[in-house]
Parts: structure tokens; C-alpha cells; sequence
């Protein structure tokens, strides 16, 4: 039985005051409402992780980090390295995620670096691919996910690549309201797990968590979650209010 996971993805808001609020606030719509048995992981920026870490640990939910250094440690003004979050107890981290590559150049390359750098240090890759529109219309979509999996996971060991969280975020459902279809979003699942089966066998492709991204929210999660392939989400804008999100975390 594969794992479920609902995942929250701050992005650079709120204040310190409005953080500490709203992890409060998700701690007790949890408490109030329970998880199941979903795994859920809170992605506040970084400044708020030790905060987040604190009250997560006396409370249901993890905490993850929204992106860490490809260098391991030393002379990278500015950077956080795998190692400084795990030490702090933060658990998971996005890889890999449009925005990344977009505003900030992240290539492939540079993403399988983080993601060896964190799996050394204890921490679970969130990895995100997905499809820009242009390349969805032209129906290049299977090819650029193809490519962005392969070539930041096919490096990876069996025993690295089953630590690894994927989520296929549609950069054209991003934040902009238009959600992809359940059954666009179940064929690209299904074809990522066949993709890892391939390459690593269908074992560890069964196991492989996939959560879909992008405009997911309290209405639509459940008929995309009701997906065979679909095992979770990866939240941005309906990770902002407690209720919301709590509602996505229970709506599989
Ligand atoms: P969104 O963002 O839910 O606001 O579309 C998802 C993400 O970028 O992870």
C-alpha cells in the first residue's frame, strides 16, 4: 500500500507573526478534523522552518524545506545547506519546482545535485516535473517529463530512488485557477510510474508516491486524489488557509 501525502508549499509568504499563526492554526484543524492516514508535510520558508519544526513536533504534521543548497557547506553566501536542515528536524524538501527553474535557472543538472545532497543527509526529495502550456499544445508533454525525470532520478540507486517523493506539477495549472483534468492528471502519473518501472523495476514504480501540483483545492482534490496513480497533493495557494488545507488532507 502505497503512502498518501498531502503536502503544503508556502512559497514566500506570510510574515513571521501571520507564519506562527497559521502553523497553529493548521495543528489544531488537524487535531480537530484528524489526517487519516495521510502523511502531512508543511513547507513554510526557510526562515520559519526551526519555528514550524518546534510546533510540529508536538503536533501532526512534518515539516519540509521549499529548497536547499547543491553545495554541501563553506563559502556559498546566502545558501542552506541539506545538512543545516536536517539538523534542525526538517524531514522533507521541494526539488526541482517551476518556480526554481524558472526565476532562478535551475537546471537538471543542479537539481540531481540537491537531491544526492539530500538524500545524503536524511532528507526526502519532493521532485517536481511537469510540462510548460506551449509543450502540453504541441503534445511534447511526455517527452519533457520523460526527460526531467530521467535525468534527475536515473542516477539514483533502488535504494535512493524508493526515499524519493515526485510531483507532477503542470507549470500551466500553477497558480493560475485552471486545474489539469483528473484524467490528465492520472495518464501522467501512470506514464511517471511507468517510467520508474522501466528503469528500476515495477516494485519500487508501485511504490512510488506521485502527487499532482498545481490549483489543487479543497473542491477539486477529491476527484483527483480518487485517481488509482494520483497519491496526494503538493499545495501552494490552498496551503495558505488552514481549513483548506485540512480539507484537501481529508478529501481522499
Ligand atoms: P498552486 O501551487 O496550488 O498555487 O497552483 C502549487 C505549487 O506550485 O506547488
Amino acid at each position: 500500500m502505497r503512502k498518501k501525502i498531502v503536502a503544503g508549499n508556502w512559497k514566500m509568504n506570510k510574515t513571521f507573526q501571520e507564519a506562527d499563526d497559521l502553523l497553529f492554526e493548521i495543528a489544531d484543524e488537524l487535531n480537530e478534523k484528524g489526517r487519516g492516514d495521510v502523511d502531512v508535510i508543511v513547507c513554510p520558508p526557510s526562515p520559519y522552518l526551526e519555528m514550524s519544526c518546534d510546533i510540529a513536533a508536538e503536533n501532526d504534521f512534518l515539516v519540509g524545506a521549499q529548497n536547499l543548497s547543491q553545495w554541501e557547506s563553506g563559502a556559498y553566501t546566502g545558501e542552506i545547506s541539506a545538512a543545516m536542515l536536517h539538523s534542525m528536524g526538517v524531514t522533507h524538501c521541494i526539488l526541482g519546482h517551476s518556480e526554481r527553474r524558472t526565476y532562478f535557472g535551475e537546471t537538471d543538472n543542479a537539481i540531481a545535485k540537491k537531491i544526492d545532497l539530500a538524500l545524503k543527509n536524511g532528507i526526502i526529495p519532493i521532485y517536481c516535473c511537469g510540462e510548460v502550456l506551449a509543450e502540453r499544445q504541441q503534445e511534447k508533454h511526455y517527452d519533457v517529463v520523460r526527460s526531467q525525470v530521467s535525468e534527475a532520478l536515473f542516477h539514483l540507486g533502488k535504494e535512493a530512488l524508493q526515499q524519493i517523493i515526485v510531483a507532477y506539477e503542470p507549470v500551466w495549472a500553477i497558480g493560475t485557477g485552471v486545474t489539469a483534468s483528473p484524467e490528465q492528471a492520472q495518464e501522467m502519473h501512470k506514464f511517471i510510474r511507468s517510467l520508474i518501472a522501466d528503469k528500476f523495476g515495477n516494485d519500487i514504480a508501485d511504490d512510488l508516491v506521485i502527487l499532482y501540483g498545481g490549483s489543487c483545492n479543497a473542491k477539486n482534490a477529491a476527484e483527483l486524489f480518487a485517481n488509482s496513480d494520483v497519491d496526494g497533493g503538493l499545495i501552494g495557494g490552498a496551503a495558505l488557509k488552514a481549513q483548506d488545507f485540512v480539507a484537501i488532507v481529508n478529501s481522499f
